[in-house]
C-alpha cells in the first residue's frame, strides 16, 4: 500500500534483554531480532507463533512500554516517541490476564471514570454507562468489583478502559486466551463488532491458529524473534510456505478445516535445540531443509505474490 496509510511501522527493529547469570556472566536473550513489519490504518494484523517468540515485546514496544534496543518504530508517520509524548493515549495494550491488569480494590465505575479522565473526558455516568453498552455489559456493573465479575466480563472492562481513552491502535496481547470456550467466541465477536464500528487499527497477538485466522486481515507469524511469514489469513491453509508456518498447522485440529485439504502442507518439527544460533535462520538445527547457507546467512524477506512475504533461503533465487 502507498505512504500515508500505515499506523504502525517497524524497521530493522530489536530488542535484546541482558540478563545477569552469575556475577561474571551475562545472558543475552534476543527477544526481537531484527524485524520489519507495517500496520496499515484500520487494518487487524495478527501476531501468531508459540510463547517466547516476541509478540509480547513488540506490543509493548508499540505502546511505549519498552524501548528498542535498536531499530526504528514510527506511529503514524512520525517516530513513536515524538508521536506517543503528545498522543500517550492513542495506543493501547489489552493484556491476557484483567485479574492482573484491573485494579481489584476499584469498582468497575471507578476505572472507566479514570480512563474517561485520562482521556480528556469528564467521565459522567453517562459517559460510563455508554462505555458498558458498547461491550454489551449491564449498567449495574458500575457499582461492581473485579472480583464479582465472571472472566468474560473483566475483559470487557478491560476492553472498555481501553475504548475510554477513544484509541487509534488497539494491541490485543492474548486477549481470549484465558476464557473458556463459549466466552472465547462471545469475546471475539465483540471485538470484531467494536473494530468495524470505530474503526481502529489492532496488532491482535496470539498462538492461537484459527482464532487468529478468523480475526484478522493479514498475519505476521513469529519465532524466536523473527518473523518468518507474512500472508493472507486464507493462506495460512491455502498456501503456507515457511517451515514454521507448516510446523504450526501440525496443531489445527481438523474439525476446523471444513472441506479444505492440509495434504503435504504440514510439516512437524522437532524441538529447538537452546540456545538458537546466533548466525544465520533460527531454524537451522530443526529444519529438514537447511542448507550450508541457512547456517550462516540470515534469510531474505522473499516476495511470493501480492503481500505474501516468507523468510526462507528455500524461496531465495539467488
Ligand atoms: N523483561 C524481560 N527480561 C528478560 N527477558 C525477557 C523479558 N521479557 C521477555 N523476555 C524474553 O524475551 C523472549 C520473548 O518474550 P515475549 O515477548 O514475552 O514472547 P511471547 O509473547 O511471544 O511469548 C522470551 O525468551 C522471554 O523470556
Ligand atoms: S532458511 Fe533454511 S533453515 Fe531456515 S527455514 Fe528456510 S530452509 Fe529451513
Ligand atoms: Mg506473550
Amino acid at each position: 500500500m502507498a505512504g500515508g496509510f500505515e499506523a504502525a511501522e517497524v524497521k530493522e527493529l530489536r530488542k535484546i534483554y541482558r540478563l545477569k547469570t552469575s556475577l561474571k556472566k551475562v545472558a543475552e536473550v534476543r527477544a526481537i531480532d531484527g524485524i520489519d513489519l507495517k500496520i496499515n490504518k484500520g487494518e487487524v494484523v495478527g501476531l501468531l507463533g508459540e510463547s517466547g517468540s516476541g509478540k509480547t515485546t513488540l506490543g509493548k514496544i508499540l505502546v511505549g512500554i519498552e524501548k528498542p534496543t535498536s531499530g526504528e518504530v514510527r506511529l503514524f508517520g512520525t517516530s513513536a516517541e515524538e508521536f506517543l509524548k503528545s498522543n500517550r493515549k492513542s495506543v493501547q495494550m489489552i493484556f491476557q490476564n484483567p485479574d492482573t491488569s484491573l485494579n481489584p480494590k476499584m469498582k468497575v465505575g471507578d476505572t472507566l471514570r479514570e480512563a474517561l479522565e485520562a482521556g480528556g473526558r469528564v467521565g459522567s455516568k453517562d459517559e460510563i454507562k455508554e462505555l458498558l453498552e458498547m461491550v454489551e455489559l449491564d449498567p449495574k456493573y458500575i457499582d461492581y468489583y473485579p472480583s464479582q465479575l465472571s472472566g468474560g466480563q473483566k475483559q470487557r472492562v478491560a476492553i472498555a478502559r481501553a475504548l475510554a481513552v477513544k484509541p487509534s491502535i488497539i494491541i490485543g496481547d492474548e486477549i481470549v486466551s484465558a476464557l473458556d470456550a463459549t466466552v472465547k467466541v462471545q469475546i471475539l465477536s465483540l471485538i470484531q463488532e467494536l473494530q468495524r464500528e470505530l474503526g481502529f487499527t489492532m496488532l491482535f497477538i496470539s498462538h492461537d491458529l484459527p482464532i487468529t485466522r478468523a480475526v484478522s486481515n493479514k498475519i505476521a507469524v513469529m519465532y524466536l524473534g523473527k518473523i518468518v511469514e507474512i500472508l493472507e489469513p486464507r493462506d495460512l491453509i491455502e498456501d503456507p510456505l515457511h517451515p514454521y508456518t507448516r510446523h504450526l498447522l501440525t496443531s489445527l485440529p481438523s474439525i476446523y478445516l471444513k472441506g479444505l485439504s492440509l495434504d503435504g502442507k504440514r510439516l512437524k518439527l522437532k524441538e529447538l535445540q537452546t540456545p538458537p544460533p546466533a548466525a544465520g535462520c533460527k531454524l537451522q538445527s530443526i529444519c529438514p531443509f537447511a542448507s550450508e547457507k541457512c547456517a550462516h546467512e540470515n534469510p531474505p524477506a522473499v516476495k511470493v505474490g501480492g503481500d505474501h512475504v516468507v523468510f526462507c533461503h528455500l524461496y531465495s533465487k539467488n
